[in-house]
């Protein structure tokens, strides 16, 4: 290997793993990240929540109140696309409330709310709050949807 083969080789390696320790304020993010969803249901029913990988079934899960359901994956941009899609449901009083959600896609924002490593959802009776690792808080950013299905 030429010497400014090497050299390169080097540079890239620093420039990559410089990158990889820029703060979530500075918009990149190149570790794991992890997709949580906890279940906050006010009327601490159960929530049934089914998750996709890019098409990859996830399995149905039932998540008493607090309990959550999680993933982690290296979201490498525009090498692999990396989508996330749950049906979820649970019993407020007489009605089951559905709903399908997108919580996670590499190529547009899915929620106002920015995250990197930790892209947490909280799913309560109104809808999915997200978490903020920027401004850590939690805000307000899907409603059940009003038709009531997945
Ligand atoms: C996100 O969820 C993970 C897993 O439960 C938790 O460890 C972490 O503290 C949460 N992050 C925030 C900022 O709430």
């Amino acid at each position: 290997m030429s010497s400014s083969k090497f050299n390169f080789k080097i540079h890239v390696f620093f420039l990559v793993a410089s990158l990889a320790r820029f703060e979530p304020s500075l918009g990149l993010y190149l570790g794991q990240r992890h997709v949580n969803i906890v279940n906050k249901l006010e009327n601490h029913e159960t929530l049934m929540i089914h998750c996709w990988q890019n098409s990859d079934d996830m399995g149905k899960r039932y998540l008493k109140y607090d309990e959550e359901f999680q993933s982690a994956f290296i979201d490498l941009f525009t090498f692999q696309h990396v989508n996330i899609e749950c049906d979820m449901e649970f019993k407020d009083g007489d009605m089951t409330r559905r709903g399908h959600f997108l919580v996670y896609d590499s190529s547009h924002d899915v929620r106002t709310r920015e995250c990197y490593k930790w892209c947490n959802w909280s799913v309560g009776t109104y809808g999915l709050y997200a978490y903020d690792e920027v401004d850590h808080k939690w805000d307000y950013e899907i409603p059940w949807p009003s038709n009531n299905r997945f």
